[in-house]
């Protein structure tokens, strides 16, 4: 969908625009008019785990955590623009051993609830878990994202999502000297004739160097008699390709496979107290990928303000919530310093 000037411009002067608000934000949110978010992006405190001087958390049973959950989701539907996203960030829970399910419990009685769509559960994948020594179970180092759309039209801007990535010649350069070096085995070994092997060596040759030259993110090679026969989108010129040629040559353009994974680390910043705080790297993606520059961004469980810094970074609006003003003074700061440092270190799961 294409944006006008009209569509970014936020006349609206009564929105608290660029601003964190102290205050319970069921309450806070009522005030919002129907329609007026692109984008809801926020991490609810997960099921008990810890205290964060009120709000929500910390109910008894699981169920009344989710119906909290859910009234908000139901005011986030609400402002949520038709062509908008809602994306939620939940954690797990163990009780006596036993892994709740707390986020697919909410995603499930969300879409229950209403008619949005889930459209992706995104999976974060933390690089530098809280070291445990669980005896009995492995540490868990992932958490989902789940992105929800409020119609089939929701923005979408696979480009500039996929545009954001590290550079391939990054990628490949600590293992250009064996790029494709397993295909040239295979098709050694393979039944292709003679001058069908030829074709193919010197087809992989060229790709190859497209890859090392950035031209190409990556390929992947089917070979006949070696690999299985295309299948769903793959089907008809490369089936054919393999049938007459011997082989087909996939070349994939994105430097990143449209993939539902974001790996990073947990980051601490400096000087900030929030005990739970979620990459502004992973907020940056889902800007690129479902939001225009001049959007406007909701964060109704603000804490140290990643979203906030996110969107200032990328030149989205943004308008958060928390109920603890510490967390709320902490997040101002770091908004005003934008340039901050994250140091990488080890820091609690949420
Ligand atoms: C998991 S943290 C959010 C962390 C945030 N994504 C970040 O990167 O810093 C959840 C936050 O929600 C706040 N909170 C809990 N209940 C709330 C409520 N009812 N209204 C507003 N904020 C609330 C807590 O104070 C806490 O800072």
């Amino acid at each position: 969908m294409q944006y006008t000037p009209a569509d970014l411009q936020h006349t609206d002067t009564s929105l608290p625009i660029d601003q964190i608000l102290c205050g319970d934000n069921l309450e806070l949110i009522q005030k919002l008019p129907d329609c007026s978010m692109q984008l809801v992006i926020t991490s609810p405190p997960y099921f008990q785990q810890r205290d964060y001087g009120g709000g929500m958390g910390n109910e008894t049973e699981v169920n009344e955590y989710i119906d909290k959950l859910l009234c908000l989701f139901r005011e986030c539907i609400r402002v949520v623009r038709d062509d908008g996203s809602i994306v939620f960030n939940i954690g797990d829970k163990y009780m006596d051993s036993n892994l709740l399910l707390v986020p697919y419990r909410f995603a499930l009685a969300a879409m229950e609830i209403s008619p949005v769509k889930l459209v992706n559960e995104i999976t974060w994948v933390k690089r530098n878990p809280t070291p445990r020594q669980f005896r009995r179970r492995l540490v868990s180092s992932t958490e989902p994202f789940f992105h929800f759309a409020k119609s089939d039209n929701y923005y979408y801007d696979i480009n500039a999502f996929l545009a954001q990535e590290r550079s391939p010649k990054q990628v490949r350069k600590k293992d250009s000297t064996k790029l494709g070096q397993r295909y040239f085995e295979l098709i050694t070994e393979s039944d292709l004739s003679e001058a069908e092997k030829t074709m193919a060596r010197r087809a992989l040759t060229e790709v190859i160097q497209e890859v090392l030259q950035g031209q190409t993110y990556d390929f992947r090679m089917k070979i006949r008699g070696i690999h299985a026969e295309p299948f769903g989108g793959q089907i008809g010129g490369r089936t054919l390709q393999m049938k007459n040629k011997g082989f087909t040559i996939i070349r994939m353009h994105g430097n990143k496979l449209k993939r539902d994974v974001i790996e990073t680390s947990v980051v601490a910043v400096k000087g900030n107290k929030h005990p739970a705080i979620y990459p502004v790297e992973v907020v940056e993606e889902f800007l690129h990928l479902l939001t225009p520059p001049g959007a406007l961004v909701l964060d109704p469980f603000m804490g140290s303000g990643s979203t906030a810094v996110a969107c200032k970074k990328l030149e989205r609006h943004y308008i958060g919530y928390d109920i603890n003003a510490e967390y709320c003074k902490f997040a101002e700061q770091r908004v005003s310093a934008t340039q901050g440092q994250e140091l990488r270190l080890f820091d609690e799961q949420q």
